[in-house]
């Protein structure tokens, strides 16, 4: 627990640039020490991807490899993007690293642009989050007025500028192309790739975007080496990683843990177990947008592989736990309300699709579902996966379809009795 990013999240101060550089703390040596003596870029890079570090935005993907791909030599500009738009119902684990710790985001994001040739870089940081953005520009000032940004930071020769952008309060905007055009001052909806960002991205140069998490694990790996990152984790998912867990379990809350940790020892040890009067009943491992496991998943492993083998994604690990007393027809129809609302529109199987499965779900909540709804339901979550533009569709549709495929008899209990069973059942209960 607590072992790379959480490690000195308890010491106060920390959010200021004396409590980050005290002794037992070391902040920005890192940085410092790469930069001024002139290390290699390419060394840096094959740090990261010795570790086997994967992006935690989502996706997985290494962000050593991803850093390989920007072409050394370029007529455009380099940019670094670092993508803090966190709108994953589900998922609040980025925000707190910004929150406690932003001077270990600018190292991160020292070593990162330094070894991509990038000069410029940007934190995308969502809308709602007001806060954290103050935060983020105060520990930003505080670093501009000691060198640490603009010409020749640390007296090493390197210049590198960081903007702290805000967005506006879309979802889509997460997604890194769609993050781009917005950067760029354009409505944000995701480009066609390839292109890659990597190659094209802000403004047609090369832009690696990598999510905060990743970008904060950085210092450490460049720092302590590679196998002090391998300690951790599984040999294809080394590392710790951050889960936000949510629900009716006595202590939810972020926790950094070794990947491959148990779903089991999540809820059951570091979370205190279920709240009183709750039983578990299914779990969201990877933020909404994934499938959805019932019970008898608990003793799967956190880390990529396992998840998947599993039948879901650990995604951005924001761990959504549900009890016996929540109603799944509800939850999900929660869930497809947000999708539908953040659909940006510009592909018809997810603006149509989202938009008709929101009403399904609704008239079977309301008790006016029909024979036939639910093969409706699975037939549009079909139309949607791996047929839509952007990865949001198959967002919406994955955790629709397996809900509706794990939990079918509540579904079509709810058609025929129209009334929901399981929160009848739970409201007798607490009488
Ligand atoms: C609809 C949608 C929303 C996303 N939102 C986020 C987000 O808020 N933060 C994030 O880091 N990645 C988000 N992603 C994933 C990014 O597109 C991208 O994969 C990620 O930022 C890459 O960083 P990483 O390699 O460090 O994981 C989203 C993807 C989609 C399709
Ligand atoms: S899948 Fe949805 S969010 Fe993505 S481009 Fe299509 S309409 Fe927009």
């Amino acid at each position: 627990m607590n072992d790379i990013l959480f490690k000195h999240f308890h010491k106060p101060g920390l959010r200021a640039l004396a409590g980050y550089e005290a002794a037992d703390v070391g902040g920005y040596q890192v940085a410092r020490q790469m930069l001024t003596s002139k290390v290699a870029p390419d060394e840096i890079i094959e740090k990261v991807k010795q570790s086997g570090l994967r992006g935690r935005g989502g996706a997985g993907f290494p962000a050593g490899m991803k850093w390989g791909f920007v072409p050394k030599v370029s007529a455009d500009p380099r940019y670094l993007v670092v993508n803090a738009d966190e709108s994953e119902p589900g998922t609040f684990k980025d925000r707190e690293l910004m929150e406690k710790c932003p001077h270990m985001l600018f190292e991160g994001i020292h070593l990162a642009a330094y070894a991509i040739g990038a000069h410029l870089a940007f934190i995308y940081i969502r809308g709602e989050f007001v806060q954290q953005a103050q935060i983020l520009e105060e520990a930003l000032a505080e670093a501009y007025a000691r060198g640490y940004f603009g010409r020749n930071i640390f007296g090493s020769g390197y210049d590198l500028e960081l903007v702290v952008h805000r967005g506006a309060g879309a979802y889509i905007c997460g997604e890194e192309t769609a993050l781009l055009d917005s950067l760029e001052g354009y409505r944000g909806q995701p480009r066609l790739k390839p292109p890659f960002p990597a190659v094209k991205g802000l403004y047609g140069g090369p832009t690696v975007v990598n999510n905060v998490e990743t970008i904060c694990c950085v210092p450490f790996i460049v720092g302590q080496g590679p196998a002090a990152f391998r300690k951790f984790g599984t040999e294809k998912s080394p590392g710790t990683k951050i889960f936000s867990v949510s629900g009716p379990v006595k202590r939810p809350g972020n926790y950094e843990l070794p990947l491959g940790t148990s779903l089991k020892t999540l809820i059951y040890d570091v979370c205190g177990g279920m709240r009183d009067g709750h039983e578990l009943r299914a779990v969201i491992p990877g933020g909404s947008s994934v499938p959805v496991l019932d019970a008898s998943k608990v003793d799967i492993a956190l880390d990529f592989e396992s998840v998947q083998a599993a039948g879901s994604m650990l995604g951005s690990a924001g761990v959504i736990v549900m009890s016996q007393r929540m109603c799944m027809v509800r939850a999900t129809l929660n869930l497809i309300r947000f999708y539908r609302h953040e659909s940006c529109g510009k592909c018809t199987p997810c603006r149509e699709g989202t938009y008709w499965m929101e009403k399904i779900l609704d008239r079977i909540e309301h008790g006016m579902g029909q024979p036939g709804d639910l093969d409706l339901l699975l037939d549009l979550c079909g139309t949607l996966l791996g047929r839509s533009f952007c990865a949001l569709g198959d967002a919406a549709a994955m955790p629709v379809e397996s809900s509706v495929r794990t939990f079918r008899e509540e579904y079509e209990a709810h058609i025929r009795e129209k009334r929901c069973v399981v929160r009848d059942a739970a409201l007798a209960g607490s009488r």
